[in-house]
């Protein structure tokens, strides 16, 4: 009688040790997928008092945004789920920006941006804005003054 109630007491022990291990494998998983991906769930822009300053050669250093009117709202609302690469390797005009953000407002929990929008937009639109067509095509030039010659059967 009393080694089976030592048999059900060990295997009690087992059985939370193993749940144990599940629950915090899961945790560790969880973050380690969500750093991997690079996004988090934030609900609030970044406090500005929390943004480090430091700017050189017109970029901010930590995060790689242009210096320029509004850098510190970007900074502080499109920083916090994502790293500004996002932001930095995009390109688009004040339509194309504006609709980048209301669609992360209506799939990522992206907040409202109230009357700080038209800044942020403004700075997005002037800093990130398409480049010109040739510039941004990576073919050569087209030919310009070449002599053509005839081709001579021979
Ligand atoms: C609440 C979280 C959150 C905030 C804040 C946020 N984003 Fe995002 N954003 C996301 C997520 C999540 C993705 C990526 C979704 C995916 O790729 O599946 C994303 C993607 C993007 C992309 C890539 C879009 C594409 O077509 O690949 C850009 C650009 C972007 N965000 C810009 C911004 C800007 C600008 C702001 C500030 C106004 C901002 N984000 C703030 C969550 C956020």
């Amino acid at each position: 009688m009393r080694k089976r109630l030592n048999t059900t007491y060990y295997l009690v022990i087992f059985a939370l040790g193993i749940f144990m291990l599940v629950i915090i494998g899961y945790y560790v998983y969880d973050s380690s997928v969500q750093e991997k991906e690079g996004f988090i769930e934030a609900d609030a822009p970044i406090p500005l008092e929390e943004i480090e300053n430091r700017i050189e050669n017109g970029v901010h250093v930590q995060t790689g945004l242009v210096d320029g009117e509004g850098l510190n709202l970007v900074i502080a609302n499109c920083t916090a789920c994502h790293s500004a690469q996002l932001v930095t390797q995009n390109k688009a005009d004040k339509e194309g920006w504006k609709n980048m953000i209301v669609w992360m407002q209506q799939t990522q929990n992206l907040w409202d941006l109230g009357d700080q929008e038209e800044k942020i937009l403004n700075y997005l639109a002037k800093y990130y804005a398409p480049e010109q067509a040739a510039s941004a095509t990576f073919r050569r030039p087209p030919l310009k003054d070449i002599e053509w010659y005839d081709l001579t059967e021979q």
